[in-house]
């Protein structure tokens, strides 16, 4: 087998076959196919795609690339959650201890900030001590111990994934329904959940921009989680606006500890509880109540519990940016429009996000909306807050930031936003 020939089938519209598959994912993970031809597969792929046959070989075979873990050991039903990324997206964190609250137990392989969308690992990494690291052993101590634990796959699991998404990050092939498709599911089927929501986003702010495309990435996941064992649903989601009023890292923190005291957004709220009533219902405890442990403190005991568990101090005051700079509302009326991609770039262009795989975040940096689609505003009030460290970025956040909302007379309910499952 050689590289070229892979390469070239694909190049010229052609199906790959299993050895084929299996050689080049093997090769990559060891090293003997390089970086720059895998990158042209990658981007071969992206433009002729691959059937769902292709898919399913694809991903068993990075699945094989490395370990699977184990939690049948566990006393409770495991129930994990995927969230295709966007703008604001914090819910992992307030989901993962609402959920081990009521029952499951949640292993939560989270990944970092990636281009205009946030990491949850870089978000829980801004409460002082916290660790993401964790070794297999101590990932199992804290999901037995706790009920939900957050942190990074460990390098044994899907490591041909580990270095095919770094070289797609910067290969501009991020958003191929193949290779994201493959990369998730064979991230979550060696991880060893029994069950598994997926949250596809769909909008301005996620990787699928239509309905149509959020739709086949949602049903080729699904069709290779339930292909391998695991319980899979999948909801679509709107990533048209930012969830909630916060983007950026020590933002989006404090945000999902109101939600878990029992306030928050709305839209916080209410994606968190469908995503904890999908979870519960596959992991076969359909009668919890997810609103009752929101309500009553026992989803915040078992987030304070799995914070301290990974060094992290619960009550620490969390990192403020040094500088903040305030947009205003140029007319009155109702704000009509709030582009969840322009958000996203513009917290990204303040520090939450990397420009370069080796960056540190910081992570005070983000942006703060004060009003939402469907909210009068008046003229001059803020609409946006943006924080960093680094004021000289204020001019390319704010640049970002010039189309992103717009102001009309019309009447508030007739431009309230819809619901945000889809
Ligand atoms: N998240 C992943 O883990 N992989 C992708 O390809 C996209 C989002």
């Amino acid at each position: 087998m050689d590289v070229i020939s892979v390469i070239r089938t694909k190049r010229d519209r052609g199906r790959l076959s299993d050895e084929q598959i299996d050689w080049v994912i093997d090769a990559y993970t060891r090293g003997t196919v390089a970086d720059e031809q895998m990158s042209a597969l990658a981007m071969a792929i992206l433009l002729n795609g691959m059937d769902r046959a292709e898919i399913a070989r694809w991903t068993a075979a990075m699945i094989d690339s490395g370990e699977r873990m184990d939690f049948s050991a566990l006393a409770r039903p495991t129930a994990d959650k995927h969230s295709t990324g966007g703008v604001g997206d914090k819910i992992t964190l307030p989901l993962a201890p609402l959920v081990a609250a009521c029952g499951a137990a949640v292993p939560q392989l989270s990944g970092r900030g990636l281009g205009h969308t946030g990491g949850t690992l870089d978000k829980l990494e801004s409460i002082p001590g916290w660790r993401a690291s964790l070794s297999n052993e101590e990932m199992l101590a804290v999901l037995g111990d706790v009920g939900a634990v957050i942190c990074a796959a460990g390098d044994g699991l899907a490591p041909a994934d580990k270095k095919l998404y770094a070289l797609r990050d910067v290969t501009g092939t991020v958003e191929a329904i193949p290779l994201i498709a493959s990369s998730i599911m064979s991230k979550k089927i060696a991880e060893g959940t029994g069950s598994l929501v997926l949250d596809v986003k769909v909008g301005s702010g996620a990787f699928m921009k239509t309905l149509a495309d959020a739709r086949e990435l949602a049903s080729t996941m699904v069709g290779l989680g339930t292909d391998h064992g695991v319980r899979t649903v999948a909801l679509l989601t709107d990533m048209s606006v930012p969830l909630g009023l916060t983007a950026g890292n020590a933002l989006e923190v404090r945000e999902s500890v109101e939600v878990l005291a029992g306030g928050g957004p709305a839209d916080v709220i209410e994606l968190t509880l469908a995503l904890a009533r999908e979870m519960l219902d596959a992991a076969g405890l359909p009668d919890a109540d997810p609103a009752k442990a929101l309500a009553d403190g026992s989803a915040m005991d078992v987030w304070r519990r799995m914070i301290r568990a990974q060094g992290g101090d619960p009550g620490a005051e969390l990192p403020v940016a040094r500088e903040q700079h305030v947009l205003t509302a140029a007319s009155s009326g109702v704000l009509s429009s709030l582009d969840a991609y322009a958000v996203g770039v513009a917290a990204w262009r303040l520090g939450a996000g990397r420009a370069r795989k080796e960056d540190a975040v910081q992570a005070g940096a983000g942006v703060e909306l004060h009003a939402k689609p469907g909210d009068p505003v008046v003229a001059g009030q803020p609409l946006l807050t943006l924080h960093t460290d680094t004021p000289e970025k204020f001019p390319y956040a704010a640049e970002a930031l010039a189309d992103a909302f717009a102001i009309s007379a019309a009447d508030a309910a007739a431009s309230a936003r819809a619901a945000i499952v889809l």
